[in-house]
């Protein structure tokens, strides 16, 4: 089976955390980069939202997509840089019970080839119950170069976390 294929069946959700973007002040350009991005990897997206900079709320996004959705894979975008309010990636360590560090190290790395900037990224990455919760970037170009780095290997994990992939996970 292709590494792509792997990943059919899997659930998958994705987060933005944007204060403008909650608002209604700025389209949401990444949220949907993602979605597009995951879909043809061969997930299937059951949950999107938006919500803003505000560490609880990124907690409780998360913590339902975990508890109460039991979504395979969580996908927050953006809030993962040095502004003052980019708290995404400590929001992420607070949920998680045990953290995949491979997986943000991985993307910087790939990253860092394209911009020295790549390493200003603080994203994180862990699991909770049976879900992994990543972080990315918020901006497109970012999204992509960071997303493509992992995405090939995301699903072999998912099938250690959650054995293998079922056509009708009921997420
Ligand atoms: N990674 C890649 N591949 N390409 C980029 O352009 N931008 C960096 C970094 N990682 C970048 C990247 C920059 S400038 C920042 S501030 C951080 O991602 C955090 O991005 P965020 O603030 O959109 O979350």
């Amino acid at each position: 089976m292709s590494e792509t294929k792997a990943a059919a069946g899997y659930t998958a959700a994705v987060i933005t955390v944007s204060d403008k973007g909650a608002a209604g002040a700025r389209e949401d350009t990444g949220g949907p980069l993602v979605c597009s991005m995951l879909e043809e990897a061969g997930y299937r997206i059951v949950h999107t939202e938006i919500v803003p900079d505000e560490q609880p709320l990124i907690e409780a996004a998360l913590a339902r997509c975990a508890d109460e959705m039991d979504i395979a894979l969580v996908a927050a975008t953006g809030g993962t840089g040095f502004s003052p309010r980019d708290v995404t990636p400590e929001a992420t360590a607070a949920v998680c019970e045990r953290l995949t560090p491979g997986i943000p190290e991985a993307m910087r790395a790939a990253s860092l080839k394209v911009t020295n900037r790549a390493m200003l990224s603080r994203m994180a990455a862990g699991i909770r119950g049976g879900s992994l919760i990543i972080n990315l970037p918020g901006h497109p170009k970012a999204i992509r170069e960071n997303l493509e780095a992992v995405l090939p290997a995301l699903a072999h994990g998912l099938e250690m976390l959650r054995g293998p992939q079922q056509d009708h996970d009921p997420a």
